[in-house]
């Protein structure tokens, strides 16, 4: 396993790729994690020394307080027509490029903005690749808090094992940027990404969930050549 320090630094090359890839006048959809912060860090560093002029749509309350720190503007997809461009990260990335999100809660956002953009480039370090989702990481659903225990039901009557994310710094579970809860569902590997999305989001009390199927329109994805140098590389 890479140290923290290289996967640190596979997180800034591909962070910083993506923030060139925007360009002047671009409506940008400004991802949450670890990952997109290095983007958001690029493209302010752009709008100091190259005059770049965008308009940015932060997809959480953590973005948006990135966005001010490097002087980024920032709208709501309600003030926009489009998005041109979205960069964020992923907690799984499968070969057909679908996603699982929303380790940081903010899945609900990022969905409705990276859905908006013309281009939706993911950026990941190569130990977000899997072979079928679902295999590491459990799908978040973002959950009305009166609707926790219906919706724990009928997770398990999916055959999934569902559990209420509780906040660490915090008592109780983590309350999302719209006054929500969290319940992550364990699969043990999904077959039908589509499929189930859809099942999830019917359930009612589910406002939304982490699967991001046909959605990504490029993956950057950072890794370690032989030499121990970061490289990246894409998909599309
Ligand atoms: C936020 O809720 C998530 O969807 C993140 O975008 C995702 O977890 C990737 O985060 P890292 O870049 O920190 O791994």
């Amino acid at each position: 396993m890479p140290s923290e320090e290289l996967t640190r630094k596979m997180k800034q090359t591909v962070g910083v790729e993506a923030a060139r890839m925007v360009r002047h006048g671009d409506v940008v959809g400004l991802g949450t994690g670890s990952t997109a912060v290095f983007m958001i860090e690029e493209l302010g560093r752009r709008v100091r020394d190259e005059d770049l002029r965008i308009q940015g749509i932060p997809t959480s309350f953590d973005a948006s307080v990135q966005a001010r720190k490097n002087a980024i503007p920032t709208f709501t997809p309600d003030d926009v027509d489009r998005v041109d461009i979205a960069v964020d990260g992923a907690d799984e990335v499968d070969p057909d490029m679908n996603l699982i999100k929303g380790r940081g809660a903010a899945h609900l956002r990022e969905k409705i903005v990276d859905g908006m953009a013309d281009r939706f480039i993911v950026i990941v370090d190569e130990s977000k690749l899997v072979d079928r989702l679902g295999s590491k990481c459990p799908v978040p659903l973002e959950v009305l808090p009166m609707a926790v225990r219906p919706v724990l039901r009928a997770v398990e009557a999916l055959g999934g094992e569902p559990v209420l994310r509780m906040a660490a710094q915090k008592d109780g579970p983590v309350i999302t940027d719209q006054g929500n809860m969290v319940v992550d569902a364990r699969f043990d590997g999904i077959d039908d990404p589509v499929g189930m999305e859809s099942t999830l989001n019917n359930i009612p009390g589910i406002l939304e969930n982490g699967l991001f199927v046909g959605l990504a329109t490029e993956v950057l994805i950072g890794s370690i050549s032989g030499e121990g140098r970061i490289e990246v590389d894409r998909r599309s």
